[in-house]
């Protein structure tokens, strides 16, 4: 039975940085779309700032502005994360939500849901699940984090509920309803930007990539934060950029650690086009056409896969098997040697083909929006709360 007052007080979505842009604009929709939903309002917790990183995916994403921006910048993990609980708190005495839903595994996702959970407000936390067992990443701790304390658990693939279930969570509070950045990428590629006007736009000439290009991106502290790490990462670019064309739109962080260890010179090799960050819709184009796409970002792992172009992730490890398994993505780690081989072997006509993962149907947020308005009508006592 429903319980039409069990749930008066709106829903705070809230995005931090750029990876949980795509994942938001879609949900926002679709609560907008479903009538049972209280209200949204937008939290930014302004943990991405620049423009690049941030206003410009806003409009290609059609996402609204947001309601609050908490404006907290960058700093360590510790200042950033206790700069967002700090700010984030006052907003819950002020519309006493009947929800925190956060997306993914940014500081800010564990930082208002550390909140959220103390002040007993039912977080629900959309990309759970998500193991790379490497606790050395930040995000995995917040991952891990987040998933202990969230009420409610939306997974993107079947198999993060062993991971759950392994870290003692309750199999009621997980639900499978697919990968929202699939709903987004099925919104943008209508509108995706040409390679070659994206390149025009940067002041290179188009026919550059005439005969295909890869498309790096690459931002881990463990590939760009330490400086024979990143050297050796930007010869091995090098060698394959005098094969193929490699187009290269540079993080921030990035860019500063190369100018920080005087490696600015590696980047003139031939075939290397480095780029600002680019919109959302500029990268869709980017990816829909790349020959190879050489990251270790965890969306275009499953943008990749689901746009069937082959994807080599520099990284050990993937908290999203799925694209191994079934889709477009081999992990490479840090073999620079196999790292060229396969980039070889995909030039001679090869590369993964994969297949589409359950759900990844660009359909994830109504069922979503279906769910939580349910549950968040359902009387609290019903809700599973394990
Ligand atoms: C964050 C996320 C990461 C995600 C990535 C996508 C965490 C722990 N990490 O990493 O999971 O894949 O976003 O981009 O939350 N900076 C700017 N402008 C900005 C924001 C950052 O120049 O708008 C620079 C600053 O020098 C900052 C550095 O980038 O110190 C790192 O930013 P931060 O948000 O701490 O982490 P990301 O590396 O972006």
């Amino acid at each position: 039975m429903l319980d039409p007052v069990a749930a008066v007080g709106p829903v705070l979505c809230v995005v931090g940085a750029r990876p949980n842009y795509m994942k938001m604009a879609p949900l926002l929709r679709a609560f907008a779309a479903e009538p049972a939903m209280p209200s949204a309002l937008l939290v930014h917790t302004g943990q991405h700032y620049d423009f690049a990183l941030n206003g410009r995916l806003f409009a290609d994403l059609q996402l609204p502005s947001p309601d609050v921006n908490l404006e907290v910048g960058s700093g360590s993990h510790a200042v950033q994360t206790a700069e967002v609980m700090k700010r984030f708190e006052p907003l819950l005495d002020a519309h006493s939500p009947s929800c925190v839903v956060v997306v993914g595994d940014v500081n800010s996702t564990l930082a208002c849901s550390l909140v959220a959970a103390k002040r007993e407000v039912p977080v629900a936390h959309v990309e759970a699940g998500l193991r790379s067992f490497d606790r050395t990443m930040p995000e995995e701790i917040n991952r891990v984090l987040t998933d202990q304390i969230a009420e409610l658990l939306y997974t993107t693939e079947r198999g993060a509920l062993a991971n759950l279930e392994r870290e003692g969570v309750d199999p009621a509070r997980v639900h499978f309803v697919g990968n929202l950045m699939i709903d987004s990428l099925h919104a943008a590629l209508p509108r995706a930007v040409a390679p070659a006007a994206t390149l025009s736009a940067e002041g290179h000439p188009a026919d550059l990539i005439g005969k295909g290009f890869g498309l790096v991106t690459l931002h881990r502290p463990s590939n760009v934060d330490a400086p024979d790490a990143l050297a050796a990462l930007l010869e091995a670019l090098a060698a394959i950029a005098a094969r193929l064309p490699l187009l290269w739109p540079m993080h921030p962080r990035t860019r500063a650690s190369i100018e920080r260890f005087a490696l600015v010179e590696a980047l003139r090799a031939p075939g290397l086009v480095c780029l600002p960050p680019q919109g959302y819709l500029e990268m869709v184009g980017l990816m829909n056409a790349a020959t190879v796409v050489l990251t270790d970002s965890g969306g275009v792992q499953e943008e990749t896969t689901a746009l069937g172009v082959p994807c080599l992730t520099l990284r050990e490890n993937t908290e999203r098997p799925i694209t191994v398994e079934q889709g477009t993505n081999t992990l490479i780690g840090r073999d620079f040697p196999a790292l060229r081989a396969a980039v070889e072997s995909i030039l001679a006509g090869g590369g993964k083909r994969g297949r589409l993962p359950e759900l990844w149907d660009g359909r994830t947020a109504g069922r979503i929006a279906r769910h939580m308005a349910q549950w968040l009508r359902a009387p609290r006592a019903a809700r599973v709360i394990g």
